[in-house]
């Protein structure tokens, strides 16, 4: 371990998190689902009237797939990083910031996502919210459910139960871009406490090219950036 640690820290480019500056965390997000950028006339994400936000992060790492016999691509997973910008949420840099963060990791050319997030956990990084990844399905034990892990970060570190496993309830194409940017989602959960309802807005980047040819063309991953809003939960803000 502690060779792995001098290795990592002896790239000089090993180092990324373009807001750890910032230090805009651990603010109260409560009264601020009016800031949820929704578009109008849609009925797919549906705020919650029984639950309030507790957490806001903006997410970045990438999106998955695989080529399928259909000569396109499908999603089979994601990892991702969450920087807690709760404090940000409603000011006027608010709406850029993903596309501030989408043109710097997208450019990025260092280690990879998860060798980033092994990077803040050793530097202790307490602009990280969260750890968003897939796991085997829980209710179903096949196929892959996404997670978001508050557990190794934070004030929720050591907390077992700060997570959520969720399922898709809705999915509306980015109102931005939908050829270039993954769809916007409303996810309710299955399991975990940190969360009852999460919802992935405002994405740029992590869709996959139209198409592919079936056993040659490789597992991709694809940057993308994107909030996370988390409503509800039962172990509070
Ligand atoms: C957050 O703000 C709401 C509304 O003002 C308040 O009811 C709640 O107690 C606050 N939560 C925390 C953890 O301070
Ligand atoms: C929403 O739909 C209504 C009724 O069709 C229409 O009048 C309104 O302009 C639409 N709003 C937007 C933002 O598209
Ligand atoms: C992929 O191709 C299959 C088979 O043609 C089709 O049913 C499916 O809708 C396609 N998926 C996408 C994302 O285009
Ligand atoms: C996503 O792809 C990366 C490689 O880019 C891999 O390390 C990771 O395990 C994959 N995760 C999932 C959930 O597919
Ligand atoms: C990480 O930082 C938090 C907040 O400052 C602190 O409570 C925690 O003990 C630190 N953990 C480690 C492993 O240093
Ligand atoms: C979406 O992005 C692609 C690639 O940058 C671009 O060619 C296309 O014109 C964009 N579509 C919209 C609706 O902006």
């Amino acid at each position: 371990m502690v060779a792995l640690f001098y290795s990592l820290f002896s790239a000089s480019a090993f180092f990324w998190n373009p807001f750890g500056l910032l230090h805009a965390t651990n603010c109260n997000v409560s009264t601020l689902s009016s800031q949820i950028d929704l578009p109008a006339n849609q009925t797919q994400l549906v705020l919650p009237t029984n639950s309030t936000p507790s957490f806001v992060g903006l997410g970045f790492g990438v999106q998955n797939y695989t080529c399928t016999s259909g000569n396109n691509f499908t999603n089979v997973g994601a990892v991702a990083e969450l920087i807690d910008v709760s404090c940000l949420a409603g000011s006027s840099v608010f709406l850029s910031l993903p596309d501030t963060l989408f043109s710097q990791w997208n450019s990025f050319n260092g280690p990879s996502i998860q060798d980033v997030i092994l990077e803040n956990h050793l530097i202790n990084n307490t602009d990280i919210l969260a750890q968003h990844y897939f796991i085997t399905n829980p209710q179903t034990g096949q196929g892959v459910s996404p997670k978001w892990d508050f557990t190794s970060s934070g004030k929720f570190q050591g907390n077992q139960d700060a997570f959520v496993v969720g399922k898709g309830t809705g999915t509306i194409p980015s109102p931005n871009n939908a050829t270039t940017d993954v769809n916007w989602l409303d996810v309710v959960a299955i399991e975990g406490e940190i969360a009852d309802v999460v919802f992935r807005t405002d994405t740029r980047g992590g869709q996959p090219p139209a198409s592919c040819t079936f056993g040659k063309s490789p597992d991709i991953s694809v940057k993308y950036v994107a909030y996370y809003w988390f409503f509800g939960g039962s172990l509070g803000q």
